[in-house]
C-alpha cells in the first residue's frame, strides 16, 4: 500500500493515505496465532504475517495482512481503531530523525522524539501537534551540552527527562527539561563515581506510599551494538534497571540482570501500582539464533511496593516479542500495553495477549536504516505517532486511550 505520493524532503504537510479506507485493516482468525493448517513454515527474523502456509484460504489471508495497515485479532482491536481509522503522513526528513523518545507533553500538545544515532550526533526533535510542523530547541541553561546523543524520554510534573548516551569526552547522562523555556538541568550522571552505561529509556512513578517521585532507567552498554559515537566505556556497572528516588537522594539498581538481562523500554501504569520491563538480548535485536545463553526478548511486569512503594517485587513474564523486542513500551487509559517490535506497534491486553498490530512493515515500509522498521511511537489522546526514523505517520484512532502523563 505504498501509494504515497513523492513528498519533497523536510517539508510537513497533511496528506490522507491513498488507500481504501476499506483495505486498511485485515481481520486474522486468532486462532492462526497458535494452530495453523499444516504445512508451514517461518522464522522468528520474518513477521507472522510472512508465513509459508499451503492452505490457500490462510496463505491469501496473509498476504492480505501483510499489505494492511491494520491487523487485528480481537474486537478490541476493532474498537480501538473505530470505524475509519486515518494513516497520515505528517512530517518527513532527510535525516533519520525520528527514531526514540516519543513523549507527549499535554500541555503544550507537543511530541518530543530523539534522531537515529548513525550518523551520530543525534538531536531532540519536537511535534507540534496541532500545526503538524517540527522543530529543534535550543537547550539553555548549565547542562545545555550535557545531553549528547539523546535518547529516551518521559514527561513529568511540568519536565521532560531525557537520557542521552554521550560521547567519548562526555559520558552518559539524565537531564530535566523546561518544555517551555528549554532550561536544562542534570539530574543524575554516576553512581559512586562510575559513569552510566547508557540510559536507554526512563520513567518515572509517584509512590502510593510517600508521595515521592521516584525515577528508573534502564541502563546497558549501548556502544556494543555498535554504534560509532556514543560512550566508549568501559562498561563501569552491570546493565540494569536502577532507581532514582530524589526524596532521599538515593540511586540503587532496582532490577538486575539476574531479573531482565539486557533492560530496555520502561513504562508505568497510571496508578502508579506497576511496572513494565522489556527484554533486549542481541539474539532478538540481530536475529542471531536462539540458544541456552542468549536471553529472551521477555515483557515484563512488576508490582511496586514495599515501604518506599517504589520497590519492584513479584516479577512476572508477561509475553514474549514475536519479532525483534518490546520497544518503547506505554500503558494506555484502560491498562493495554502498547509497544514497537519489529512487526509494528503492538497492543496487548493485560494479560500479554496481542489483539492487534499496527503494521510498520506496510505503513512505513521496510527500508529503514536499522534493523526494525520503526523504533518507537507516542500516544497523545486520541492520536499515534509512529517514529519510522525519516517519517512520522499519525493514526488517528476510534476514542482516546491516552489521557494522562
Ligand atoms: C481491496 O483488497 C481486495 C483484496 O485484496 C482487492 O481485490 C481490492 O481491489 C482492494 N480494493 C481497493 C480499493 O484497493
Ligand atoms: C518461505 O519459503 C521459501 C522457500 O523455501 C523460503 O525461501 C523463505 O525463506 C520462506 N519464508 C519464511 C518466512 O520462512
Ligand atoms: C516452506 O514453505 C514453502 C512454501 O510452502 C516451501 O516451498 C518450502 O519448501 C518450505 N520450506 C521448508 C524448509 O519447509
Ligand atoms: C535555535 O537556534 C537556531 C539558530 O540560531 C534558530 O535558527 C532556531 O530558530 C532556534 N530554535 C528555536 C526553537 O528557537
Ligand atoms: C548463543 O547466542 C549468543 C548470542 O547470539 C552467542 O553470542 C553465543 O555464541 C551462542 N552460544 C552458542 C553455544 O552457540
Amino acid at each position: 500500500m505504498k501509494t504515497l505520493s513523492t513528498i519533497p524532503a523536510t517539508l510537513t504537510l497533511l496528506l490522507p493515505f491513498a488507500a481504501s479506507q476499506s483495505n486498511l485493516t485485515a481481520h486474522l482468525p486468532n486462532e492462526y496465532t497458535y494452530l495453523l493448517p499444516r504445512p508451514f513454515n517461518n522464522t522468528f527474523t520474518q513477521p507472522f504475517v510472512d508465513t509459508n502456509i499451503s492452505d490457500p484460504t490462510a496463505s491469501t489471508q496473509l498476504s492480505q495482512a501483510r499489505t494492511s495497515s491494520f491487523i487485528s485479532y480481537s474486537d478490541e482491536f476493532d474498537t480501538i481503531l473505530g470505524p475509519d481509522p486515518q494513516v497520515r503522513l505528517i512530517a518527513e526528513s532527510p535525516h533519520p530523525f525520528a527514531f526514540e523518545g516519543g513523549v507527549w507533553i499535554p500541555p503544550l500538545n507537543q511530541i518530543w522524539f530523539t534522531a537515529f544515532l548513525n550518523p551520530p550526533p543525534g538531536y531532540i526533535t519536537i511535534l507540534d501537534i496541532r500545526t503538524s510542523t517540527t522543530f529543534r530547541p535550543n537547550l539553555t541553561g548549565p547542562a545545555a551540552n550535557i545531553p549528547i546523543n539523546p535518547n529516551g524520554a518521559y514527561y513529568f510534573n511540568g519536565l521532560v527527562y531525557l537520557t542521552s548516551f554521550g560521547n567519548p569526552t562526555t559520558s552518559p547522562s539524565i537531564v530535566s527539561i523546561d518544555p517551555h523555556t528549554y532550561a536544562t538541568h542534570e539530574v543524575l550522571n554516576s553512581f559512586f563515581g562510575l559513569p552510566l552505561n547508557g540510559p536507554d529509556d526512563v520513567t518515572i512513578a509517584r509512590s502510593r506510599t510517600t508521595g515521592q517521585p521516584c525515577l528508573f532507567y534502564s541502563d546497558f552498554f549501548f556502544a556494543v551494538e555498535g554504534l560509532a559515537g556514543t560512550w566508549p566505556g568501559p562498561q563501569e556497572l552491570p546493565n540494569a534497571v536502577y532507581r532514582f528516588t530524589s526524596a532521599d537522594e538515593s540511586l540503587q539498581m532496582a532490577i538486575s540482570p539476574l531479573d531482565v538481562q539486557t533492560p530496555n523500554g520502561l513504562a508505568v501504569n497510571r496508578d502508579n501500582t506497576l511496572l513494565y520491563v522489556s527484554d533486549g538480548p542481541d539474539s532478538a535485536v540481530f536475529g542471531q539464533p536462539y540458544n541456552s545463553t542468549s536471553g529472551t526478548p521477555g515483557l515484563y511486569v512488576f508490582d511496586l511496593g514495599g515501604v518506599d512503594g517504589c520497590t519492584p517485587m513479584n516479577k512476572r513474564l508477561l509475553s514474549i516479542a514475536r519479532q525483534g523486542f518490546v520497544n518503547g513500551i506505554k500503558i494506555d487509559d484502560f491498562g493495554r500495553i502498547w509497544g514497537t517490535e519489529y512487526e509494528g506497534v503492538v497492543v496487548r491486553s493485560q494479560t500479554g495477549k496481542v489483539l492487534g498490530v499496527f503494521n510498520v512493515v506496510d505503513i512505513v515500509g521496510t527500508d529503514g536504516p536499522d534493523v526494525a522498521t520503526g523504533a518507537n511511537f507516542a500516544l497523545a489522546k486520541d492520536e499515534l505517532f509512529i517514529l519510522g526514523f525519516q517519517k512520522i505517520y499519525a493514526v488517528k484512532l476510534g476514542k482516546a486511550v491516552k489521557t494522562w502523563y
